[in-house]
């Protein structure tokens, strides 16, 4: 990860556990604020799983970075009274690392996978039967003389996460008892989210104040309690502590985030495209190379939000900036695609 990426602000990619996220992490399914119907689901799943006294079914939450996935993972453990274990597709290498931490679960327990979509397929093979049968086939000797044992585990819940349901291999997704998406959250939401950060943190603030940060956080639990750390100093340092409306914006111009919430990358990929592609279409790749970042950054955290606000469209041909997009950075629309030559025809 470059330097700039921990610079942005909005970058709402994954990174290393912050210990400030963590102290404003709601703990119970009851603190988490929004995604009504994933909760109610959850609900009833928790308490049909505990009245029958059995492990929880696998789970697969999906959504893009900071909505809450790894969130919700704790919170399942902590709901059944259970341990859990914290692993990432890309950190078990080898089928022996797997096996060794399913070995290690105890009846009950949670193995929460990250980035799931990332598992090596060697991985995932001793990860079907185990999720299906609990159970672990390791092969004892070699060569004529090797001989397949199947080990029982105790039944156990893995709980997946990714942003990227599509990368996630059918045979994988199909072991999942209950896939649950993830959605940007409403302002209202948000608001109530940095609300509660905001009394955690012991902020005084007002209610503008709170609704200027919530409605340029794009949708996103982490970067709105990422904003109100930082609308935080700058009223500690510059204004006598209060978020109030004005320190809010004061602050968000200078960390450069607009009044829609884009910031400065998401700026710069629909200027390139406006400026150098005549608003589109264009493939990803050379929109990535000409703004000077990685593709799959653009892809899983610039574009879903850019689409939501409708300013951005992914076509067979490539990215289009719409006319939205052009009127939101002032920028004339040449119009082409909004006048079909059939109804031109006398013009
Ligand atoms: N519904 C919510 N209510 C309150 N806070 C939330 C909620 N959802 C997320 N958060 C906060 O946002 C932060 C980011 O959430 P989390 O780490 O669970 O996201 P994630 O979906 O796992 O992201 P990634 O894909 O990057 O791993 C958490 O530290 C938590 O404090
Ligand atoms: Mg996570």
């Amino acid at each position: 990860m470059s330097a700039k990426d921990n610079d942005s602000i909005l970058a709402g990619r994954r990174q290393p556990d912050d210990p400030a996220d963590i102290a404003l992490r709601p703990t119970t399914l009851g603190d988490l604020i929004g995604q009504d119907l994933v909760k109610q689901n959850l609900q009833i799943q928790l308490t049909a799983a505990k009245q029958r006294g059995e492990a929880l079914e696998h789970v697969l939450f999906y959504g893009p970075p900071g909505l809450g996935k790894t969130t919700l993972a704790h919170i399942l453990a902590s709901e059944m009274g259970v341990h859990i274990k914290v692993t990432s597709g890309p950190a078990v290498e080898r089928a022996g690392d797997l096996a060794a931490i399913l070995t290690n679960l105890h009846a009950g327990d949670i193995l929460f996978i990250d980035e799931v979509h990332r598992l090596g397929r060697n991985v995932e093979e001793i990860l079907y039967p185990a999720m299906e049968d609990f159970a672990l086939d390791i092969i004892i000797g070699k060569g004529p003389a090797a001989k397949s044992v199947r080990l029982k585990l105790p039944r156990f819940t893995v709980v997946g996460a990714t942003t990227r349901l599509a990368l996630l291999t059918a045979p994988l997704r199909a072991r999942f008892g209950a896939v649950y998406r993830l959605d940007y959250y409403d302002e209202a939401a948000l608001a109530q989210i940095i609300r509660r950060g905001a009394d955690l943190l012991h902020v005084p603030f007002d209610q503008e104040g709170i609704r200027e940060i919530a409605c340029r956080s794009r949708g996103t639990p982490r970067i709105a309690l990422r904003i109100l750390r930082r609308v935080r100093d700058f009223a500690e340092v510059k204004a006598d502590g209060c978020i109030t409306a004005n320190v809010a914006v004061e602050s968000l111009e200078l960390m450069n985030i607009d009044g829609m919430g884009l910031d400065d990358l998401d700026r710069r990929v629909l200027l390139c495209i406006i400026e150098k592609y005549n608003g589109g279409p264009v493939g990803l790749n050379t929109v990535a190379a000409s703004v000077s970042e990685e593709a799959d950054t653009i892809m899983d955290v610039v574009e879903p939000y850019l689409m939501q606000l409708g300013f951005l469209e992914r076509t067979a041909q490539g990215r289009v900036a719409t006319p939205l997009a052009h009127a939101h950075l002032g920028k004339p629309y040449n119009g082409s695609r909004e006048q079909p030559t059939l109804f031109n025809q006398g013009s």
